[in-house]
């Protein structure tokens, strides 16, 4: 049985002073066991957001990390720095690092890698932008994304990855996956990591769906059964939202998902 995962990605917003009151109310009303609940604030939060949220379920994670743990890199963030400021968490591979900052396959593979050798559980995006999925390449991208992060990783580094599906054109749009869009790409992503790690690894991986997810629209994409939590971009820099959220996840548990 997988254990949901949600996750709030903050991309760069908020300030100190707002970054901590959200963490203070998330706090208060994102407690679980059942599920994981995870946030991701920009880098000078994390330290406030380690202090907030010390001895709670609540992880922390951060939005990116470099691949070298220390050295001549202006500007970066390392595997070590994120691990010594309490993160257990990083988001790797996101579509907006990979189009604003250049990032190609080989990076964020060189990420993942990073990620994995300082115990840090990457949060993997993957997904195709409008066009490709016009033009019916959605497959074929998300094989080449799929391919080219775990290339040369071993299965157990594989098993360590939560994965994210986010369709380039359902984030900050307001336009998510249907349903059965999102379990679609699920599934197609789960049985590439059964033929590419087996079937113990394929079965047990934690997929993500990202892409405006609100608390509209959540418990209908949770339901799929092969979606398995949400990366949560607007919808988690609001206490309330991000709260329905993670309840949502917690309804579906409760209820049951169908199988496949
Ligand atoms: P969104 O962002 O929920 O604002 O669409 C999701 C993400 O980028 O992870």
């Amino acid at each position: 049985m997988r254990k949901a995962i949600i996750a709030g990605n903050w991309k760069m917003h908020l300030g100190l002073r707002e970054a901590e009151a959200l963490l203070h109310a998330l706090r208060a009303s994102c407690e679980t066991d059942v599920i994981d609940v995870v946030v991701c604030p920009p880098f000078t939060a994390l330290a406030a957001a380690a202090k907030i949220l010390a001895g709670s379920s609540l992880g922390l994670g951060g939005q990116d990390l470099c691949w070298e743990p220390q050295g001549a890199f202006t500007g970066a963030i390392s595997p070590v720095m994120l691990r010594d400021v309490g993160c257990r968490y990083v988001i790797v591979g996101h579509s907006e690092r990979r189009t604003h900052f250049g990032e190609t396959d080989e990076i964020i593979h060189r990420k993942l890698r990073a990620a994995l050798a300082h115990e840090l559980i990457p949060i993997m995006c993957i997904g195709e932008t409008r066009q490709e999925r016009e033009q019916r390449k959605t497959f074929e991208v998300l094989t080449r994304q799929l391919a080219g992060a775990f290339r040369d990783c071993e299965r157990w580094d594989c098993a360590r990855v939560v994965l994210a599906y986010e369709p380039v054109w359902a984030i900050g749009t307001g336009t998510h996956a249907t349903p059965e869009q999102a379990q679609e790409a699920h599934q197609f992503i789960r049985q590439w990591l059964v033929k590419r790690c087996g079937a113990p690894i394929g079965d047990a991986k934690r997929i993500q769906y990202g892409g405006s997810v609100t608390p509209a629209n959540a418990a209908s994409l949770l339901q799929q059964p092969d979606v398995d939590g949400a990366l949560v971009g607007g919808a988690s820099l609001k206490s309330e939202a991000f709260g329905a959220i993670v309840k949502a996840a917690l309804d579906v548990k409760a209820a049951g998902r169908p199988a496949r």
